[in-house]
């Protein structure tokens, strides 16, 4: 008995998978390596000291994607596959929605042949647009900005088509905030091809030097100091939040959704600050015009992942800001040697 997991050597999957086989579950990874490298692998081997299967498999491939079922006895699946950037989605959108939807149509059409009709989807807190209120409860208007955050959530809304028809589908659906941060061992983290979009990414490698300078996308917002403000969640809290999924869907949900994020706000300058006090390194910045599309304040009210999966987030800031720092240093250029 096997969990799938596609995107498994993405950011999000590969932390997931460390902490899946910490507990002594079997995996089988499913990646086209469209966004990764395959040391995100030997890396994931190497700290847990465990083995896995891998299919360098694309998942829109029906048929190397179904001998994946047929080879192993895959139970459930968690699907971290997809395409991810948002500027990238508005110059590509005929891209992203076959990317990101067709894939997830090929996986479903995929699972339901072999009978495997527990899933674990990877949606965004980008479905709920420009929230009019904070926090953010699950039950919130739904609406969109961009092709990115619209595959999101016509995928959502697929999902829940899928289980009007087959009420044996049981299905999580996992809205994350802001993931950050990377592994204790500093083996794993995020690795952004080319200058990054994100704000955590960008400031740690102004940390190390290799960017001159942060640009603060606007602060005029309606904050506390006027910069932005997101629900920065340490990407293991957001894995472990994945084990306590696979433990609901096993027991037959029909289809929910939650919240994973930590609840509280920070601003960009908040971060700014975190980082240069958790690393002692100095993060210059100007003030720059507002990013297009963007919202001033989104944080999770993540009371329902608490009651009903029995999860929440403990790591504080500044370990978001030490790991995604020393990650940076153990690897200046991600990856690639
Ligand atoms: P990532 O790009 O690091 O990981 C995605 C992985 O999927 C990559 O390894 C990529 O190679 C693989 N992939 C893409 N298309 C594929 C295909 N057709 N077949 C097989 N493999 C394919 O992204 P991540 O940050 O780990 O995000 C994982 C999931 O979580 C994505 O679905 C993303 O949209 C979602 N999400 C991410 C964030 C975030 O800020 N990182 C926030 C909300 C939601
Ligand atoms: N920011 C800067 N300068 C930068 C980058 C970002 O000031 O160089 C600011 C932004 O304006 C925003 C905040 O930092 O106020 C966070 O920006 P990110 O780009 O890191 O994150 P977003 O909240 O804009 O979006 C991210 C993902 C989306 C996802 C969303 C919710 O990129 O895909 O979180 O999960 F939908």
């Amino acid at each position: 008995m096997a969990i799938l997991v596609t995107g498994g050597a993405g950011y999000i999957g590969s932390h997931t998978c460390v902490e899946l086989l910490n507990v002594g579950e079997e995996i089988v990874i499913v990646d086209n390596y469209s966004n990764s490298k395959p040391k995100a692998l030997e890396r994931i081997r190497e700290i847990t000291k465990k083995d896995f299967k891998f299919y360098e498999v694309d998942i829109l491939d029906k048929e190397s994607l179904e001998k994946v079922f047929s080879e192993n006895n895959i139970t459930e699946v968690i699907h971290f596959a997809g395409s991810k950037a948002v500027g990238e989605s508005v110059a590509k959108p005929l891209m992203y929605y076959h990317n990101n939807i067709t894939g997830t149509l090929v996986l479903c059409e995929v699972m339901a042949k072999y009978n495997v009709k527990k899933l674990i989807f990877s949606s965004s807190a980008t479905v709920y647009g420009m929230p009019k209120t904070v926090p953010i409860t699950e039950d919130f208007p739904l609406s969109t900005t961009n092709p990115y955050g619209t595959t999101k959530l016509m995928i959502e809304r697929i999902l829940e088509d899928l289980i009007v028809a087959d009420p044996n589908w049981s299905i999580a659906i996992l809205r994350y905030f802001n993931p950050v941060g990377a592994h204790k061992s500093g083996l794993i983290g995020e690795d952004p091809s080319g200058i990054p979009n994100n704000l955590m990414p960008y400031i740690s490698q102004v940390g190390s030097g290799k960017l001159k300078c942060l640009q603060v996308f606007g602060n005029d917002y309606d904050t506390p100091d006027g910069t932005g403000v997101r629900d920065y969640i340490h990407v293991v809290d957001l894995s472990l939040g994945h084990l306590k999924a696979i433990e609901i869907v096993r027991k037959q949900i029909g289809i929910e959704y939650f919240n994973l994020g930590t609840g509280k706000g920070y601003s960009v300058l908040d971060m700014v600050k975190a980082y240069e006090k958790a690393t002692g390194k100095e993060i210059p910045y100007v003030i720059a015009p507002r990013r297009p599309g963007d919202i001033g304040q989104c944080y999770a009210d993540p009371t329902k992942a608490k009651e009903k999966l029995g999860w929440e987030a403990t790591h504080t800031l500044e370990e978001m800001c030490e790991d995604t720092a020393r990650w940076q240093s153990m690897n200046p250029n991600g990856y690639e040697d």
